[in-house]
């Protein structure tokens, strides 16, 4: 099949997030300006760039009363926001943290997770979780989007701080096949890591 987004297709359910798979999910944690956690699962997201290190996430539609996501407008104003590694075990809190509640609500009481100071930054990190991404937030970028008054932005952070469970460095590597980290399919579908391939990269001869 083929089809233009901006015609529609003809399936019962958008295929577009079944196309880039498998994303990872940024488990965005961020502190209101009232200082409540906030935390969030968001699979449009990615590390832009090494050094220096800079990931980026992206909300696709308004808080559910109006205005951005609070884990954009927590970005936005406090200026810093933490990446928790989300896992196969943890996806049910991960999953659950993706409630619309309100902003007043301190979503790591509310999924039963246990916060950890961050190094760096004031937010938070999920103490359950194996790595963490301490953040600052450097650009928030208005996208396109067909609904004036829902708009789609990114946000996009430098990497100031890097957290990672020793239990999980083996051998001067990250062992992600005991970590298990949880992906994004398409639908209300996910994957386990749990197995690898290497693969050389190639040279110019
Ligand atoms: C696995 C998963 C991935 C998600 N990815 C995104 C995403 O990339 N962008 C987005 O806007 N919402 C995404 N959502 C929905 C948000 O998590 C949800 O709207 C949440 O309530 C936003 O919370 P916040 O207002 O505290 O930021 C995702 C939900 C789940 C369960």
């Amino acid at each position: 099949m083929f089809y233009e987004p901006s015609s529609g297709h003809d399936l019962p359910n958008n295929p577009l997030n079944a196309l880039v798979v498998p994303r990872p999910i940024g488990w965005i944690s961020t502190l209101g300006p009232d200082g409540t956690p906030n935390l969030a699962p968001y699979s449009f997201f990615n590390a832009v760039a090494y050094d220096p290190p800079q990931v980026m996430f992206a909300a696709t539609s308004g808080h559910r009363s109006g205005g951005p996501k609070d884990s954009v407008m927590n970005a936005r104003k406090s200026g810093e926001f933490v990446v928790n590694m989300a896992t196969f075990a943890l996806r049910e809190q991960m999953n659950a943290s993706a409630t619309p509640a309100p902003r007043e609500v301190d979503e790591f009481e509310h999924v039963g997770l246990t916060t950890a100071p961050s190094a760096i930054v004031s937010t938070p990190r999920v103490a359950e979780s194996p790595a963490h991404l301490e953040c600052r937030t450097n650009q928030v970028i208005n996208l396109p989007s067909d609904d004036p008054d829902d708009g789609n932005t990114l946000v996009l952070g430098e990497v100031v701080g890097v957290h990672i469970d020793d239990r999980f460095i083996v051998d001067g590597k990250v062992d992600l096949m005991t970590i298990g980290p949880i992906g994004r399919l398409g639908y209300l579908d996910y994957v386990e890591v749990n197995n690898r391939t290497a693969i050389e990269r190639p040279t110019w001869p």
